[in-house]
C-alpha cells in the first residue's frame, strides 16, 4: 500500500482515480482548491504531500481563459515540483492530451500544458506522462461550446477524433501508480476513429439536446484551427476497450 495524493481528485478523472486507487489498497488524498490545495499559490500543497511516495495530477484550470491558463500551468508545474522535492515524492504521474507537444503553437491551451510539462520534465521529479485523446464525457460540452450557425446547428472543427471512456483513462493512471516512473510519454486512445462532428453529435443526442453537428473547416477548436488529423494518436498508443456505443447506452 502507498499513500497517492491526487492532485485534481474531486474533478472527473480524478474521482475516478480516487475510487481506483483506494479498492486497489492504496491511502489516496485528494488535493484542490475544494480540499484547501491550490496549485497556482501552493497554498495547502506541502501538507498535501506529506508522506506521499506518488503524486498524480489530473488538474486543470477552471477556465479556458488563454492568459489565465498559460499562468495556471506556469505556476502550478513551478509549485508542484518544488513540493513533490521537499516531500521526497518518487513517482509523478501527469494526465496530458494527444496533439500537446505537436500542436503547442496553435492550440493556447496545448502550448499551456507543453510549457507546464516542459517544467516537470527539467524538475528532476521522476515522472510518467499520460497523453490522452477527448474522453467520452467531453463530446456533449465540446457540442455545447460550438458556436451556432444561422440555423439551429452546432459548427466543429473537420477533424478525426478516436475519444476514450474517463474510466479507461483513470485505469490506465491508477495502475501507473504501482509502476516505475517511465520517464517519458505515452499515449492512450479509444478503439475507433471518428468524425468530430459524429462524436459531438452522438453524444449531445445522448444528452436530449437534437441540434445537427456540422464539421466545419473554419471552426475553432478550443481557439485554433486545426489540420483533419491533428487530434489523433500515433501508431504506438494503447487502446482501451471500451467502445462509445457501449458508453453511452
Ligand atoms: N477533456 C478531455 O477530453 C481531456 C482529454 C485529454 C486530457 N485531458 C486532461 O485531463 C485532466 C482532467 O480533466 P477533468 O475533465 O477530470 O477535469 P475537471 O473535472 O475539470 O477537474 C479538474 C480538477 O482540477 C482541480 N483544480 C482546478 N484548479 C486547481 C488549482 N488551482 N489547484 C489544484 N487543483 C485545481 C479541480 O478542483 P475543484 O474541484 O476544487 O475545482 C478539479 O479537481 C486535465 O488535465 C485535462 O487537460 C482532458
Amino acid at each position: 500500500m502507498a499513500r497517492i495524493t491526487v492532485v485534481g481528485g474531486t474533478g472527473l478523472i480524478g474521482g475516478k482515480v480516487m475510487a481506483r486507487l483506494r479498492s486497489a489498497g492504496h491511502e489516496a488524498r485528494a488535493a484542490s482548491p475544494s480540499t484547501g490545495v491550490d496549485l497556482v499559490t501552493g497554498e495547502g500543497l506541502d501538507d498535501a504531500l506529506a508522506g506521499s511516495s506518488v503524486v498524480i495530477d489530473v488538474s486543470k484550470p477552471r477556465t479556458y481563459d488563454p492568459d489565465a491558463v498559460s499562468r495556471h500551468f506556469d505556476r502550478a508545474a513551478r509549485n508542484l515540483a518544488g513540493a513533490e522535492t521537499r516531500a521526497g515524492v518518487i513517482h509523478h504521474v501527469a494526465l496530458s492530451a494527444v496533439g500537446t507537444e505537436r500542436v503547442p503553437q496553435s492550440i493556447p491551451f496545448y502550448r499551456a500544458k507543453a510549457h507546464g510539462e516542459a517544467i516537470l520534465r527539467d524538475s528532476g521529479v521522476p515522472f510518467s506522462i499520460v497523453r490522452a485523446t477527448q474522453f467520452f464525457e467531453f463530446g456533449a460540452q465540446i457540442g455545447a461550446q460550438a458556436r451556432t450557425g444561422g440555423t439551429d446547428d452546432a459548427r466543429v472543427a473537420d477533424a478525426e477524433v478516436q475519444p476514450i471512456a474517463g474510466d479507461d483513462v483513470a485505469a490506465v493512471l491508477a495502475g501507473l501508480a504501482d509502476e516505475a516512473p517511465s520517464g517519458g510519454a505515452a499515449e492512450i486512445a479509444g478503439p475507433d476513429i471518428m468524425p468530430l462532428a459524429d462524436f459531438v453529435s452522438r453524444c449531445l443526442a445522448a444528452t436530449g439536446d437534437g441540434r445537427t453537428v456540422v464539421a466545419d473547416p473554419g471552426a475553432l477548436y478550443f481557439g485554433a484551427v486545426i489540420e483533419r488529423d491533428e487530434l489523433l494518436p500515433g501508431d504506438d498508443a494503447w487502446i482501451a476497450p471500451t467502445r462509445l456505443g457501449e458508453w453511452l447506452a
